[in-house]
């Protein structure tokens, strides 16, 4: 049996116990397999708390020279790929630690002081978590730009708006695009408000009730670019809503991302046949030798499924969890790892695919959502899209608005019998359901007059919409 008591898990913690984990426990206890990603923020964690236990007098000068000549040296086994994980060493931390020790000696055993796994993997935790937010918060705004690229260059292409699937008023492409702008700005801006709360350092609450050396948190918190600390030991060390409102940011956003990307799949079929996408987002059949499948979309769909499912276990996780720590927490990292990758290569996916990319030798940009204005049109006509239109010009002329409505519908009837849309219905015909009815009427049942005629701030009307691409992209800078 070897000396150094941490390269034996039967004594990993103390001399109490008196016979070996089973190998089955060890597997099923163990969270290294996954929690190795947790290193880079394990060892800053570690040299911020070092440096200020040697600043506190608590360790020598010595101690903490040693202590970071050991974890360069850990950075470079561990980025060149020579590091040795150990199942026995349960997890990133007492690996870490181990190494430290087997490579500097009593000062790596010193580190450990006025600290605990509880407070250590929850600094790590809300460590990498924040890097993650720093990398996604540019992936959102790629994604909002790459709607706004499209959006430009459509806010005089008319499609049909609709309500229950039916067609419901015409409103342009772009005005539909600028729809999911904002719903990634939200999220945009969830990310910002969570961001806070994450950052927030847990360290120095120990195993869960503080400690009795006289730790610097402060300068801990400075060192590691945290703006608060956890105010209380208990909750420091047991808190998970921090990744509990980044699933959930994670699942809304996801969520935002299936209904753009449900829509694409329908946009394509060739029922609607409004848009194409690029082939290099498409996926032939293995039989069907005429199809194009939008696979990247229908996936971007799908994997929503796993991230709201990781919201759902990070509560349940929690759910009737007693204070303070339990080991259930270390059941925190993969829903969370898993759903900031889906969600990052979601984004930058679906980015791509909507807006383009630009070759970086010409400066073209290639590969977006191609529209077929034409068919978008010609659907905008099918379904009496303008009836609202013909309504507002009745309440206009002073007929009550429930009165105009039923009028309608009796212009809409004649006009599904004859086959005709409303416009093409006789001016006279009309004036026999109301008199009040002229010939300027024609102008507001086309689609463009409806369109144009909804100037409201927040409406469909172009000018509404440039002014709104305009705030974006000013916004997004
Ligand atoms: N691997 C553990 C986790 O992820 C680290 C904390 C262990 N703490 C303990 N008291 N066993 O939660």
């Amino acid at each position: 049996m070897s000396s150094d008591p941490l390269a034996n898990k039967a004594q990993a913690w103390s001399a109490l116990f008196s016979e070996p984990m089973s190998e089955l426990v060890k597997r099923y206890t163990a969270s290294v397999g996954f929690d190795q990603r947790l290193w880079r923020a394990d060892i800053a964690g570690s040299l911020a708390h070092a440096e200020m236990l040697a600043a506190q007098g608590i360790i020598g000068a010595q101690d903490l020279a040693d202590i970071q000549r050991g974890m360069a040296q850990i950075t470079q086994e561990i980025e060149d790929g020579r590091f040795e994980w150990k199942l026995e060493l349960e997890d990133v931390h007492l690996n870490i630690e181990a190494r430290l020790t087997a490579l500097v000696g009593d000062a790596g055993k010193r580190l450990h002081t006025g600290r605990s796994r509880n407070d250590q993997v929850a600094t790590d935790v809300r460590l990498w978590l924040r890097g993650e937010i720093d990398r996604l918060a540019p992936l959102l705004s790629d994604m909002q730009r790459a709607l706004l690229t499209l959006a430009d260059a459509h806010a005089e292409t008319v499609m049909p708006g609709f309500t229950h699937m039916q067609v419901a008023q015409p409103v342009s492409f772009a005005h539909h695009l600028l729809a999911y702008v904002e719903m990634f700005s939200r999220d945009g801006e969830r990310l910002v408000d969570l961001r806070r709360r994450v950052n927030r350092l847990p360290l120095g609450a120990a195993a869960l009730a503080g400690t009795s050396y006289p730790l610097d948190r402060e300068r801990v918190a400075r060192t590691l670019g945290f703006d608060e600390l956890c105010e209380n030991s208990l909750d420091a060390v047991s808190d998970r809503d921090f990744a509990l409102e980044f699933s959930s940011f994670a699942a809304i956003a996801m969520v935002h991302v299936s209904r753009l990307a449900e829509e694409i799949v329908l946009w394509m079929s060739q029922n609607f046949g409004f848009i194409d996408l690029a082939d290099r987002y498409c996926t032939g059949s293995s039989i069907m030798p005429q199809k194009r499948n939008p696979d990247v979309a229908e996936l971007a769909r799908g994997k929503t499924g796993r991230v709201v499912g990781h919201l759902m276990a990070l509560l349940t996780l929690m759910k009737g969890q007693p204070l303070t720590y339990n080991k259930d927490n270390q059941e925190d990292k993969e829903p969370l790892f898993d759903s900031v990758d889906t969600l990052a290569d979601t984004l930058r996916i679906m980015a791509e695919m909507v807006g383009g990319t630009i070759d970086p030798a010409t400066g073209a940009r290639s590969g977006g959502i191609s529209v077929k204005a034409e068919a978008m049109e010609r659907a905008a006509l099918k379904g009496y899209a303008t009836a609202t239109d013909l309504a507002d010009y009745l309440t206009k002329k002073g007929l009550p608005f429930r009165d105009a409505h039923e009028t309608v519908a009796h212009a809409v009837k004649i006009a599904m019998q004859r086959g005709v849309d409303l416009a093409a219905l006789p001016l006279a015909e009309l004036q026999a359901l109301n008199p009040t009815i002229t010939a300027d009427v024609f102008e507001l049942l086309t689609l463009r007059g409806s369109m144009n005629a909804r100037q409201v701030l927040g409406g469909t009307a172009p000018a509404q919409v440039r002014t709104r691409i305009a705030a974006h992209l000013a916004r997004l800078g």
